[in-house]
This record gives structure tokens, sequence and C-alpha cells, in this order.
């Protein structure tokens, strides 16, 4: 019988269905990412660090703007689904719940759609903010689900849809943390605070919805074992979802930053 996990965690069964969607987030996600960095400004000779890199697309991206002075670290917990990277990339298994990172050391960090997994979120910010160097950027990327979780949907996909939308299946997620880092990076003292965000139309067969429907996909045995929904619901939720006239509002992705004074 599948349980809702403690953690982040991807069962081995969902493996293949989890390395689809991390390409499909990083393709959805990643032009947004990479235009939102060079507006913060990266320089060659740079060491950054990238928090649950998932696939290490934007690693990948930042080798490039570093150069071969510069460095990134590529860290996540889960290295299963990470990509080959360039020689000034260090691909490291790193939980930043647990492990310590160098103080004073980092120009820039980035997490994108990662401390919403973290319950030790607070202290994990502590800890990105006391290993950049004074002037240096961090920047969270976070989604706001409110908007998307209360669109008018048909059912039975709308309950499943509002079920997963709420973290319910995960109860250590907060998918609403996108409207708190302004407040968080205030908090901790940052300054030069800014942020943007946006939504999209959201599609099956395309990237920008992927990333949610298998997203649904996944959980949809957990939903089926605690009696949210039916097998039956299950199978026609996912019908709907992959209807070629679906198109549904995204979450509203925010991307905050600021600066270590
Ligand atoms: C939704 S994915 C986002 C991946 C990537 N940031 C992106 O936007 O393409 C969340 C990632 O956070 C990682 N993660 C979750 N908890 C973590 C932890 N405690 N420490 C490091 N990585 C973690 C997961 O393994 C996963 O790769």
């Amino acid at each position: 019988m599948a349980e809702f996990p403690e953690r982040y965690e991807v069962p081995d069964d969902e493996a293949t269905l989890e390395h689809v969607r991390l390409k499909h987030l990083a393709s959805a996600r990643d032009p947004k990412t990479f235009s939102i960095l060079k507006e913060v400004g990266v320089e060659s000779g740079w060491r950054c660090l990238v928090a649950g890199a998932g696939a290490g697309t934007v690693s990948a991206w930042l080798a490039e703007q570093v150069g071969e002075e510069g460095e990134v670290w590529s860290c996540d917990i889960d290295l299963q689904f990470h990509d080959q990277m360039p020689a000034n990339v260090k691909v490291m298994q790193h939980d930043h719940a647990q492990d310590d990172l160098p103080e004073n050391y980092f120009s820039l960090i980035h997490a994108r759609a990662v401390l919403q997994h973290i319950p030790e979120r607070d202290e994990v910010l502590d800890k990105f903010i006391a290993s950049l160097v004074p002037g240096a950027v961090l920047v969270v990327e976070e989604g706001h689900f409110e908007a998307f979780a209360s669109q008018p949907l048909p059912e039975p996909y709308a309950t499943m849809h509002k079920v997963v939308c709420s973290g319910a299946t995960t109860p250590w997620r907060d998918p609403d943390l996108g409207n708190k880092m302004l407040a968080k990076m205030a908090e901790r003292g940052l300054i030069d605070l800014d942020l943007t965000g946006d939504v999209w139309a959201m599609r099956p067969g395309e990237s920008a919805g992927e990333w949610w429907f298998l997203a649904l996909e996944r959980a949809g045995p957990m939903l089926i074992s605690a009696g949210i929904i039916t097998e039956e619901q299950f199978k026609e939720a996912m019908e709907q979802a992959r209807n070629p006239n679906m198109v549904m509002l995204s979450t509203l992705s925010v991307a905050t930053w600021g600066r270590k004074p």
C-alpha cells in the first residue's frame, strides 16, 4: 500500500516518471531562470551554488557564465537524475537540511522549487546566507498555489488537483512559499530586495503542463490508498488532464532575490 512519504524521496518504481518530470520542469522554467540570473548579473570567476539542482541544467548554464576561473557546486540529496557536467562543476550529494556549507564562500546561490520541500527551510536559508560573501546574491524561485488550486476545473480532476496543490500528500511541503520569500529575506537583513513573478497556460504534452500532470500521476496511488479518490476517479482525472483540449492556469512562480550586506 502506497504511503505518504515523510520527506522528499523518489521510490524506485517512480524513478522514470520523476526523471521525465524533472526534465519538463527544467525546460519549462529554464528560460525564465536564465533571464533572471542575467538581470542579477553573473560574472566570470564567480563561485555559485545550485541547491537541489535536480537534472543540473541551471548548473550547466552557470558553468558557462563563470568560466574556467569560476566554479559551480551542483548539490542535491539525490543525484540519480543529474546530467553530466563540465569540469568547473562540482556535483555533490548533499542534504541541505543536514550538511554544512563553507562560510563566506559563494558569490551566488540559486534554489528553484527546493525549499518548499525541506521542512527545515528557515535553518537552510540561514545556512545559505552564512555561506555567501558580503555583496553576494541569493535567488529563490518558489510557487504560490492558491489561484492554481481554486480555478474552475472539471471533476474528478478538480478534487485530485486540489489535494495535491494543498501539499496534503506531502505534509512537510509548503506549496505557497513563493509569497513568503521577500519577508524571509528582509527578516534576515538581505538588501537590494527584488522579485518577479509569472503565470502561463498549461497543456498536456507540453513541458509547461507535464511537470504538474506527472506529479499528479505520481501522487495517484497514495490518494487511492488514503481513500481520497477511487482507482476509477484517478483514471478519469488523468484522462481529463491528458485531453488535447485541456488548458489551465499555472501556479504563480515567484523569483525573489537579495544581496548580503
Ligand atoms: C522539484 S525538484 C527541483 C529541481 C531543480 N531545482 C529544478 O528546478 O529543475 C526538487 C529537488 O530538490 C531536491 N531536494 C529535496 N530535498 C533536498 C534536500 N534536503 N537537500 C538537497 N536537495 C533536496 C530533490 O532531490 C529534487 O531534485
